[in-house]
C-alpha cells in the first residue's frame, strides 16, 4: 500500500497542540516570510474608502466613483499578480463594528479571484469587484438596531432586512456612471438558484452570473468570520457547508467553479498529515488542490523540526493531509 511507510499517529496531546499551535511563537517564526495577498496598507486604504463612502452616502452624497474605481483597480492588480502563492489574508476583524467594511473588501477580493479563474478580462473584473465592494450598500437604510440586533429578528424585522438589496440598487441607480453590473450585483446578491431568494425570487438563468459569484463570496466570507452569535468555520468546513446546505441556492456550475478553484486548504492553513506531522500550506497547485506544498512544523512526536523544510505533496506520495488543525494561522498575521 502506498502509505505503508507511515503510521497514522494520533498523539494523545492533540487537543493541547490544537489549542496552542496557531498562536505559538515558533509557528509564527516559521511562516513570517510567506507573503500575504493584500499588503496591509492596501487593505487598510480599501477599508477606509468603504467607510468614507458609506458615511457619504448616508449623508445623502453620491458614491465617489473615481475613488471607487481607483480602489478596485488596485485590488484587481494585486490579486492578479499575487493570488497563486500568497496567503489569502481575508480575516482581520478585530472589532465587530468593522465587520461591514472589511466584509465588503473580502467579498470584492473573493469575487475578483473567482472572476480570474473564470478568465474574465480586467475591465470585467473591475465591474465585478466594484459590485462586490458595494453589494451591501443598501444596508445604510436599515436601522442600526435591526442590523446589529444580537437576538433573533422578528418577522417584520426580517422583511425590513430583505429590503437592503433593493435599497442598494436604488442608491446605485442615482448614478448612471456606476454602470449596470455593480447595480445588478447589489440587487441580486441574495437571489437563489431555486427561486427561494429575495427580493424578487429570481431563479436559475434569470440571475446575473456575476451576482452569483458575489453571492458565493458573500456566503464564504460570512461563514469564515467570527460573528457575535457563532464562531467562524475553517475554510475546509465552510466548503462543506456550501456543498451540503446551499446546493439548491447556487447552480451546480457555480459551486463547481468555486470548489475547483478555492482550495479547501488555502495558503496559510495548518494541516495534520497521516504521518502525525503538522505543517502549514505555503503553495497551492491548481491541478492538485489537496496536494499543496507544505512547510513542516511539527514532527510525529509533536516537537518542532529544528529547521524549516518544505515538502511538495505532488511528489511525496507517502504523505497526505488528513485534516485541518484547529485554527488558521492567517488569523494571527496582523
Ligand atoms: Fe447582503
Amino acid at each position: 500500500m502506498a502509505h505503508a511507510g507511515f503510521f497514522v499517529a494520533a498523539p494523545p496531546k492533540v487537543d493541547l497542540l490544537e489549542e496552542k499551535l496557531p498562536k505559538d511563537k515558533g509557528t509564527q517564526e516559521l511562516i513570517k516570510d510567506i507573503p500575504v495577498l493584500l499588503k496591509p496598507e492596501i487593505k487598510k486604504d480599501a477599508i477606509d474608502y468603504v467607510k468614507t463612502t458609506v458615511n457619504d452616502v448616508r449623508a445623502g452624497k453620491l458614491v465617489d466613483k473615481e475613488g471607487a474605481r481607483k480602489v478596485v483597480r488596485t485590488l484587481v492588480e494585486e490579486v492578479m499578480n499575487n493570488y497563486q502563492h500568497t496567503l489569502l489574508n481575508l480575516i482581520d476583524i478585530r472589532h465587530h463594528d468593522e465587520y461591514t467594511f472589511s466584509h465588503s473588501i473580502n467579498v470584492c477580493v473573493l469575487a475578483i479571484l473567482m472572476g480570474i479563474k473564470k478568465r474574465l478580462e480586467k475591465p470585467e473584473l473591475e465591474e465585478l469587484g466594484l459590485g462586490g465592494m458595494l453589494h451591501d450598500l443598501g444596508k445604510i437604510r436599515i436601522k442600526h438596531e435591526i442590523l446589529n440586533k444580537p437576538d433573533r429578528l422578528t418577522k417584520e424585522e426580517i422583511d425590513t432586512m430583505k429590503q437592503h438589496p433593493t435599497y442598494g440598487y436604488e442608491l446605485l441607480c442615482y448614478d448612471q456612471e456606476i454602470g449596470s453590473i455593480p447595480r445588478e450585483i447589489a440587487y441580486q446578491h441574495h437571489e437563489q438558484y431555486d427561486g427561494g431568494g429575495y427580493p424578487r425570487g429570481l431563479r436559475g438563468g434569470e440571475i446575473h452570473q456575476y451576482a452569483t459569484i458575489a453571492a458565493l463570496a458573500d456566503v464564504y466570507d460570512a461563514l469564515t468570520t467570527d460573528r457575535p452569535y457563532r464562531k467562524r468555520f475553517l475554510p475546509h468546513d465552510a466548503m462543506r457547508v456550501i456543498i451540503t446546505d446551499t446546493d439548491s441556492k447556487f447552480s451546480q456550475d457555480s459551486i463547481r467553479l468555486f470548489l475547483e478553484h478555492m482550495s479547501i486548504y488555502p495558503v496559510g492553513s495548518m494541516v495534520r498529515l497521516n504521518s502525525g506531522e503538522v505543517a502549514v500550506v505555503i503553495k497551492s497547485h491548481e491541478k492538485a488542490l489537496i496536494r499543496p506544498t507544505l512547510r513542516m512544523i511539527l514532527n510525529p512526536r509533536g516537537d518542532y523540526y529544528p529547521e524549516a523544510h518544505e515538502v511538495d505533496l505532488r511528489r511525496d506520495k507517502k504523505r497526505f493531509i488528513i485534516g485541518p488543525v484547529g485554527d488558521d494561522i492567517f488569523l494571527e498575521r496582523y
